[in-house]
Order: structure tokens, then C-alpha cells, then sequence
């Protein structure tokens, strides 16, 4: 008799049980699986990768099953370098780029297959597809995926024989296949490094997933405004909740933790225990973005007064966030250096700042000397994709010090943040957080805002708020 696990209220397995659990089970083999539309694009985004690194074999690791508490896991992510090249959301694979004498590549994954009927494991394992849900075939994974695919149980002996071929792994994603293959870090964040340079303009079948992304953050901001008398009579979490349902229920989750910031929270700028009061009078300045089933995430802010109508201190601070909020749209088009729209919006807050006097001025001297920081606190934007901030570990030539490019998306979110205990600003404006944040996808002329479905000025939100009310 096999012994059972600790504290199971089995004791064992009988070899009669054993026996009976190996035997009497259909094969659901999916022939009806069909190319993921996606596999083509992936395929030309390797092609990309390959050209890169002529000789070298690349490991591309997807991560694995992080534990929470003994058979309970985090919910499962894969490293989006793994998801941009391969189109895959499975764990514990990776994909691998083996070079070719004529410099190209031959790309196979590492996937793990299906449990075996044939040990115990199939329905004894805490994180096998009998208690977690089925997995690919290796044969249905090549289909689907378009690459051939293999056992990832042999992958660390079959990396590990490759002194001969230089390699490359991306760190950090699967500590077992990470030890099994020897590597140089420097070079190793090379390949990190192209893997998020490859990901700043985005294909066409990208900019379809990040449409669909933020139309269903749009509608979540709906539900929202929606539920706001109900989150006045409960906390910050009725908001939080009400955006995540939406999340689950079109895409895969939110992409990053919701910021649902009522009142001086709203000055916090991670703040995501979200457990404080919604009042009226306040502002509710609400940060969330659905991420879709193929892990692309909107990153969108709306900052409402919660009922709904502006005091004429929040009206000020929100109207001059809106301005540099348009004056960094006015420079998001191809060609522009990436910094323009940052700076365009930071130099007209700046302005803002020293006409109320909380900075000395003049204007220009406080921007270059950056005094409106104290009050802006964050830059004004960021690459969006699979990642909230996406390309992070991209070059800094490519990303910050580089230009804009049709097909390259990106937020536009430029805040005021007056924190509760500053003595430098009047009463009023203490505990004032405004931020409003849209995307944007670079175009051949200029910029669409994909998040442009939402009301921004301060009238319009005052309109919509009102549509909702009673
Ligand atoms: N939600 C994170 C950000 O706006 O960058
Ligand atoms: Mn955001
Ligand atoms: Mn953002």
C-alpha cells in the first residue's frame, strides 16, 4: 500500500485502488483543434528574435506554479516574453530557438504533456489536470501553436549537453531549467533586453487584443459609475469588486491591481488596499484595466467626484490636469522623441503650479528645475502591452531616449497629487489626487485614443455621472 499524504484522511493507497483508478478512461484526444490565429504573428515575432542572435541558442522559459500554502498556488502567469513569442499561456514550458549553420533558427517548445493513467500521479498530484483542469496534448500544443513541442521532462538534460552551442535563458522565470543550462548573465539580459525591444511596436492582431482590453475597461468604468451610491454606503472595495467582475467576466483578470482611491487616497499613488470610505464631496480617483484572455492589459484612470458634481478647488485641479493631458496628446505622433508628451504635460503643470504659487516660479526655471514634482509626482506615461508597463527592461535608446512609431501604444497620464499634511498648500486643496489616463496607439498621422470611449473633460464626466444618478 502506497502511503497517503500527511495529514490526508487517507491513510494509503491499496494496490486495488491503484488498479482500479489506471483503468477505464476514454481517449479525449482533440482532433478538432485548430492553428491559434495568433501562431503567424508569433512566428514572424521569433523570426525578429532570431535575427538578433545568429549561432546562439535563446531559452525562453513560460515560469511555473508559484505555492501559496502547501497544495495551493498564486494564481498562474506566464512571463510575457514567453506569451509575445509563442502565443502560449501554459506553465512550465519554454520555448527554444536552436541555431542553424546559415544563422537562422529552428524554434521547438519545451511543454509539459498530459498526465500519464498510468501511476498514481494523474489523480494523487495536487496540481495534476484531474485537479486542475486539462492541458494540451504535446500533439494538440504543436497544432494549435504551430511548432513542433516536447516533453519538458527531458528538457534539462537535453539543454544541458550544449557547452558546445552558446546559450542564452531568460533569468529569473524557471529556476530548475535556469540551473540546468550554463549561461552568462550579461548575456542572458541581452536576450531579456531584446525580448522587451521587440515588444514596443505592437502587430496588428496585438492592436486588436488591446482594443479589446480597453473596450472592456471601458465598460467596467461604466459598471462602476453605476454602482457608486453603493459604494458610498460600503467602502472603496463595492468599486474594486464591481471593476473585477467585469475583468473575469470578459478577460482574464485586471492587469495590475486596482487602484480604487477615494478621498486622500487618491494621493497614494499604489494604493490598492482599497478598504477606505467613499464620501460625497471627495473625489474617487479609480486606476483599473481589464487584462484579455490573451494577457493584454489596458491602464486607464478616471478621477470622479463622488456625487457628482466638482468643488471649484477640485474643478481647478482637474481642469488643469485635463490640459496637460491634451498637450501630451498634441505630442504623441510618429517621430516625436518618446519624452515630448511628458514633457509637454510636466511643463504645463509646472505653469499651473506657480500661478497658484505652491511653486516659485518662473515656469520654466521650476520645470527644468523639476519643482512641480513634488506635486506630480510620476512621469506621465508608459509603454502598455502584456505588461501594465511593458518594454521595462528594454534599451534605453529604443524606449525613453527613442522616437514614437505607428503601431507603438501608450498611456498619456499626467496627475496633481496635494498630500494631506502639506503645509505649503492652502486647506482646500489638502488630500486633492487627481490623475486621468488614457491609451493611445501611435498612427501613421498621429495618435488614436483607444480609451477615448470614456468621458474626460470635466463637464462631460459631470454629464455622465449625472446619466447614472438615481
Ligand atoms: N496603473 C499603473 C500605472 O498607471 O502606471
Ligand atoms: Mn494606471
Ligand atoms: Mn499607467
Amino acid at each position: 500500500m502506497a502511503e497517503g499524504r500527511k495529514n490526508g484522511l487517507y491513510s494509503g493507497i491499496s494496490e486495488e485502488l491503484s488498479a482500479l483508478m489506471r483503468t477505464g478512461w476514454a481517449d479525449t484526444e482533440r482532433h478538432e483543434l485548430q492553428p491559434d490565429e495568433q501562431a503567424p504573428y508569433a512566428a514572424a515575432r521569433r523570426a525578429a528574435l532570431s535575427a538578433r542572435f545568429p549561432g546562439e541558442r535563446l531559452v525562453v522559459p513560460s515560469g511555473n506554479l508559484k505555492v501559496r500554502s502547501n497544495d495551493d498556488t498564486y494564481p498562474f502567469r506566464p512571463y510575457s516574453g514567453y506569451v509575445h513569442m509563442t502565443g502560449d499561456q501554459a506553465r512550465d514550458g519554454a520555448l527554444v530557438l536552436e541555431p542553424r549553420a546559415d544563422g537562422g533558427h529552428d524554434a521547438y517548445c519545451f511543454q509539459l504533456p498530459r498526465d500519464s493513467r498510468n501511476d498514481d500521479e494523474f489523480w494523487t498530484g495536487a496540481h495534476a489536470e484531474l485537479w486542475m483542469g486539462r492541458r494540451h496534448s504535446l500533439a494538440e500544443a504543436e497544432r494549435v501553436l504551430g511548432l513542433p513541442c516536447r516533453d519538458v521532462r527531458t528538457a534539462a538534460a537535453d539543454l544541458a549537453g550544449g557547452a558546445a552551442v552558446p546559450t542564452r535563458i531568460v533569468r529569473g522565470v524557471d529556476p530548475a531549467l535556469e540551473a540546468a543550462v550554463s549561461t552568462d548573465p550579461e548575456r542572458d539580459a541581452e536576450l531579456e533586453e531584446a525580448l522587451s525591444d521587440l515588444r514596443s511596436v505592437k502587430d496588428a492582431w496585438e492592436i486588436g487584443e488591446l482594443r479589446k482590453a480597453v473596450d472592456a475597461t471601458v465598460r467596467g468604468f461604466t459598471d462602476v459609475v453605476g454602482e457608486l451610491s453603493r459604494a458610498v454606503a460600503t467602502s472603496e472595495r463595492w468599486i474594486e469588486g464591481t471593476f473585477f467582475r467585469r475583468a473575469r467576466l470578459e478577460g482574464n483578470a485586471v492587469g495590475y491591481g486596482t487602484i480604487c482611491a477615494a478621498g486622500e487616497h487618491a494621493t497614494i499613488m499604489h494604493w490598492t488596499d482599497n478598504d477606505g470610505p467613499v464620501r460625497p464631496g471627495e473625489l474617487l480617483l479609480l486606476d483599473a484595466g481589464v487584462e484579455s484572455r490573451t494577457l493584454y492589459t489596458a491602464d486607464v484612470t478616471r478621477t470622479l467626484p463622488i456625487d457628482g458634481t466638482f468643488t471649484p478647488v477640485q474643478r481647478k485641479v482637474y481642469d488643469a490636469v485635463y490640459e496637460a493631458q491634451e498637450a501630451g496628446f498634441a505630442a504623441v505622433k510618429p517621430g516625436a522623441a518618446y519624452r515630448d508628451f511628458h514633457e509637454a504635460a510636466q511643463r504645463h503643470l509646472a505653469a499651473r503650479l506657480v500661478e497658484w504659487g505652491f511653486i516659485e516660479g518662473p515656469a520654466e526655471r521650476a520645470y527644468e528645475l523639476g519643482l512641480q514634482r513634488r506635486f506630480t509626482m510620476a512621469g506621465t506615461g508608459h509603454m502598455l502591452g502584456l505588461d501594465v508597463h511593458d518594454c521595462a527592461q528594454a534599451r534605453t535608446e529604443e524606449y525613453v531616449d527613442g522616437a514614437l512609431e505607428p503601431g507603438m501604444v501608450l498611456t498619456v497620464e499626467p496627475g496633481l497629487y496635494f498630500q494631506p499634511d502639506d503645509l505649503t498648500v492652502p486647506e482646500e486643496w489638502r488630500g486633492i489626487g487627481v490623475r486621468i489616463e488614457d491609451d493611445l496607439l501611435v498612427t501613421e498621422d498621429g495618435h488614436e485614443n483607444l480609451s477615448g470611449g470614456l468621458p474626460r473633460s470635466a463637464d462631460e464626466v459631470e454629464a455622465w455621472l449625472s446619466r447614472h444618478a438615481g
